[in-house]
C-alpha cells in the first residue's frame, strides 16, 4: 500500500483567482484540496470595499456547485483613498480578512496600490483599533534598487517603521522570499506572520535561467538565491506558529507568460498540497504540515481550524501540458491556456478523493 498522510483540512491564504473565464477555470483546483482561500483584490477595477468584495465572492461560489462547503475570504485593496468606513465595514463582515497592501507598481494590476505609507496611517490606525489584518506586498518599487534587494529594502524602510509605529496593528508579510523577512517575522511577536508558497519553498533563481529563460517561474517577489531559499524551508518546517501556507498561484494566459514582456506570477493551485507535501517531505518534517497547511493561518485570523481531513498518498502522476480557459488568447492566438508549475512532470503525491 502507498504511504499516505491525513490531515486536517488546509486553507489556501494567499491566493489569485480572476474573474470571468479565467475563475472559472481555476476555482475548481482549489475548492478541491483547501476548505478557505484568503482571495486577493487584485482585479482590474480593484476590489476595494466590502460591497465589491461580496459581489466578488459570489461570482466564485457561482463557478462551483452548490454543496461544495468551499469558503472565500476575501481581501480588500488598500488604496490612498480608503475610507474609515470602510475599515468598519470589513471588520464587521464575517466575509472578509483584511485588507492588502500593494506599494503601487509593485506587481500585476497594483497602479491603484499605495504611493506612500505616510497617506494611510490614518486608516492603518482604524485597521489596528478594530483588529482588521493588514496583508502586505513587502516590496519596494524603486527602480534604484535591485530587483533582488526589494523585499529587504522594504522591511527596512516600510514594515520595521510601520511596526515600530504601530504595533498593535495585525500584519501578515505575504509570500516571504528572505532570510531578511523571515527574520522580521521571528523578531516582531504574536502579531506579525508570514505566508510562504510552495514555488518558494521548492526553487531558486537558478531554477529561472536552467538552460534558458523560464517564464513559467517568474513570479514578484522573484525567486531568491539558495541561501534564502533554505531559510524559508527551515521556517516552514521549524512548527512555528507565525508561518503558513498561501500558495500565491497566480494563473496567467500562456500568451502573457510566453512574450516579450512577460506576467509575474506562477500557477500552482492544480497541485499546490502535494508541492508542499514535497518540501516537507524532503526537509523529513511531514509531521509540520499540518500546523503549517491547517492550523497556523486559521490561528492568526482568529478562525475556527477546520473540521475535516484531507489525505495524500505517496502516488506519482503526471501535471498536465496545459489547463484550458474558455477564451481566446489574444496575445498567443487560439483558445487560452494556463501552463501549471511541473507541466509535464511527475509529482509524487497526490490528493486523494474526499469522501
Ligand atoms: C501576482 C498576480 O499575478 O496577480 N503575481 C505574482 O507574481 N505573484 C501578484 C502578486 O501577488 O504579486
Ligand atoms: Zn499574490
Amino acid at each position: 500500500m502507498a504511504a499516505s498522510i491525513s490531515i486536517t483540512t488546509p486553507d489556501d491564504w494567499h491566493l489569485h483567482l480572476r474573474d470571468g473565464a479565467m475563475l472559472q477555470a481555476v476555482v475548481g483546483h482549489t475548492a478541491a484540496q483547501f476548505r478557505r482561500a484568503l482571495v486577493m483584490p487584485n482585479l482590474a477595477p480593484p476590489v476595494t470595499d466590502t460591497t465589491m468584495a461580496l459581489a466578488y465572492r459570489q461570482r466564485i461560489l457561482d463557478c462551483l456547485p452548490a454543496d461544495t462547503g468551499f469558503d472565500p475570504v476575501m481581501s480588500l485593496y488598500l488604496t490612498d483613498n480608503t475610507s474609515i468606513d470602510s475599515v468598519r465595514a470589513a471588520a464587521e463582515s464575517p466575509h472578509v480578512a483584511g485588507f492588502k497592501l500593494y506599494p503601487a507598481g509593485a506587481t500585476t494590476n497594483s497602479d491603484a496600490g499605495v504611493t506612500n505609507i505616510a497617506r494611510v496611517m490614518t486608516v492603518l490606525e482604524a485597521m489596528a483599533d478594530q483588529g482588521v489584518v493588514l496583508q502586505v506586498h513587502g516590496e519596494v518599487t524603486d527602480d534604484h534598487v535591485d530587483v533582488f534587494d526589494r523585499e529587504a529594502v522594504f522591511i527596512e524602510q516600510v514594515l520595521a517603521p510601520l511596526r515600530r509605529d504601530l504595533p498593535e496593528l495585525r500584519i501578515v508579510l505575504e509570500h516571504v522570499t528572505t532570510r531578511d523577512g523571515i527574520d522580521f517575522v521571528r523578531g516582531s511577536g504574536d502579531n506579525v506572520a508570514a505566508t510562504l508558497t510552495a514555488h518558494h519553498l521548492l526553487f531558486s533563481r537558478n531554477d529561472l535561467f536552467r538552460r534558458g529563460i523560464r517564464p513559467h517561474y517568474y513570479c514578484l517577489p522573484i525567486l531568491k538565491r539558495r541561501q534564502h531559499q533554505e531559510a524559508l524551508l527551515q521556517a516552514a518546517v521549524s512548527g512555528e506558529s507565525s508561518f503558513f501556507l498561501g500558495t500565491d498561484s497566480a494563473p496567467h494566459l500562456r500568451g502573457r507568460k510566453e512574450h516579450s514582456c512577460g506576467c509575474a506570477g506562477i500557477y500552482t493551485a492544480h497541485g499546490a498540497l502535494e508541492l508542499y507535501a514535497e518540501v516537507f517531505e524532503s526537509m523529513q518534517a511531514l509531521d509540520k504540515l499540518e500546523g503549517f497547511a491547517s492550523h497556523h493561518g486559521a490561528d492568526f485570523y482568529r478562525l475556527p481550524r477546520n473540521s475535516g481531513q484531507v489525505t495524500l498518498e505517496q502516488v506519482e502522476w503526471e501535471v498536465p501540458a496545459n489547463y484550458p480557459v474558455e477564451e481566446k488568447d489574444s496575445a498567443q492566438g487560439g483558445m487560452a491556456e494556463i501552463v501549471p508549475l511541473r507541466a509535464g512532470e511527475t509529482l509524487c503525491w497526490r490528493l486523494c478523493d474526499q469522501a
